[in-house]
């Protein structure tokens, strides 16, 4: 029983050392030391031995057992540490590594364009007003000066969402606002960004659009005012030598009222295929504010004038990027919407 000892620690030994995780080490502990392992079974059978050999055969396995807890321990102890090394190895973070590209967003063309807008009539002395985008009737169409069967109101025709709520059909809905909230304090200066609604839709128009409402009202404010504001303003978005032309034509909330055009951006007035061979391209309509409309917001037309104007954003932005289909502002196309800073 002494050799048997003598090779069970060989054995041991041996097992200890090809332990290759935590695993194979509980399973070494299992074998030798265990309630059913091979050295628990051997003391277990020291009765066979002559009386006078058990103090020594039990102090050798005593011996043997703290030895192979003292060597499990060294092992396991080993084992943990490689563990963590290789789990370091693997997990670690290069930190000088080039990072992997992340893809910046950008400005929408037409926030870029409305951008360009705010700053050409704020640096004018202007404010930036805001109206809801449901409006009342009332706002819409009747306190510009069309009342209900007003044919003028049928060229915007609209989405109602009430008898008397509509998505706005334009901006100017937010000139009765403004001089409501401002009356009588002069002088009355703002633009309006927005989304407008109207039942359109194609190449050229969109049901949803936006425009930029503009309103000046003071005392002395002349048709002259107007030109030369637009003049700046169409000098500054498209550049200097651009020239501009008012077109008679009609609004309700407006008298006299005009069509405004620019030189054309592409021809510069020679005629070409982008303006119809006029020479012309059409940004926006304006005119001078009407007398019943100041009226109703409570100035007096005998004492103030004033001007207004609404453009279209997109038509802006497509002259300003030479895009030809507004529906590319819309349709999400990251090809397209790419090309602008
Ligand atoms: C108006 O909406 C007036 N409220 C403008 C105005 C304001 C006149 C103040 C006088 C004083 P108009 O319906 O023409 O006018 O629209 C103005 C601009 O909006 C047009 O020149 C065009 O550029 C743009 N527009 C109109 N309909 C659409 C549409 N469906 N899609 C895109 N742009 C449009
Ligand atoms: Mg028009």
């Amino acid at each position: 029983m002494l050799t048997r000892l003598t090779q069970l620690e060989e054995e041991a030994r041996s097992a200890i050392d090809s332990a290759r995780d935590m695993q194979d080490l509980q399973a070494v502990r299992v074998r030798f030391l265990g309630k059913k392992g091979e050295i628990t079974a051997l003391l277990r059978s020291m009765g066979q031995l002559p009386p006078e050999q058990r103090p020594e055969f039990g102090r050798r396995a005593n011996g043997l057992r703290d030895l192979l807890e003292q060597l499990l321990g060294e092992k396991e102890k080993e084992l943990k540490e490689k563990e963590a090394a290789d789990r370091w190895e693997r997990e670690r973070i290069d930190v000088t590594l080039p990072g992997y590209p992340v893809p910046l967003g950008r400005k929408h063309p037409l926030t870029l364009v409305t951008e360009d807008i705010k700053e050409i009539f704020t640096g004018l002395g202007f404010q930036v007003a805001r109206g809801p985008e449901l409006e009342s009737d009332y706002y819409n169409f009747e306190a510009l000066n069309m009342p209900p069967e007003h044919p003028a109101r049928d060229m915007q025709d609209s989405f109602y969402v009430a008898p008397q709520f509509l998505l706005r059909t334009h901006t100017s809905p937010v000139q009765i606002r403004t001089m409501e909230l401002l009356h009588p304090r002069l002088p009355v200066r703002i633009i309006a960004p927005g989304k407008v609604y109207r039942r359109d839709d194609d190449a050229t128009h969109s049901p949803m659009f936006h425009q930029v409402e503009g309103l000046a009202v003071d005392r002395g404010i002349t048709l002259a005012d107007l030109k030369g504001t637009l003049l700046l303003f169409a000098r500054e978005m498209f550049g200097p030598e651009k020239r501009i032309r008012l077109r008679p034509s009609f609004f309700p909330f407006t008298e006299p009222s005009a069509e405004v055009d620019i030189s054309c951006i592409n021809c510069d007035g020679e005629g070409c295929r982008v303006c119809g061979f006029t020479g012309w391209l059409e940004i926006l309509g304006a005119g001078m504010v009407h007398p019943r409309v100041l009226q109703v917001c409570g100035y007096d037309p005998e004492d103030v004038t004033g001007f207004a104007f609404g453009m279209g954003v997109e038509r802006i932005a497509m002259l300003k990027y030479g895009v030809n289909d507004l529906r590319l502002f819309f349709s999400n196309d990251l090809r397209f919407l790419k090309q602008f800073r």
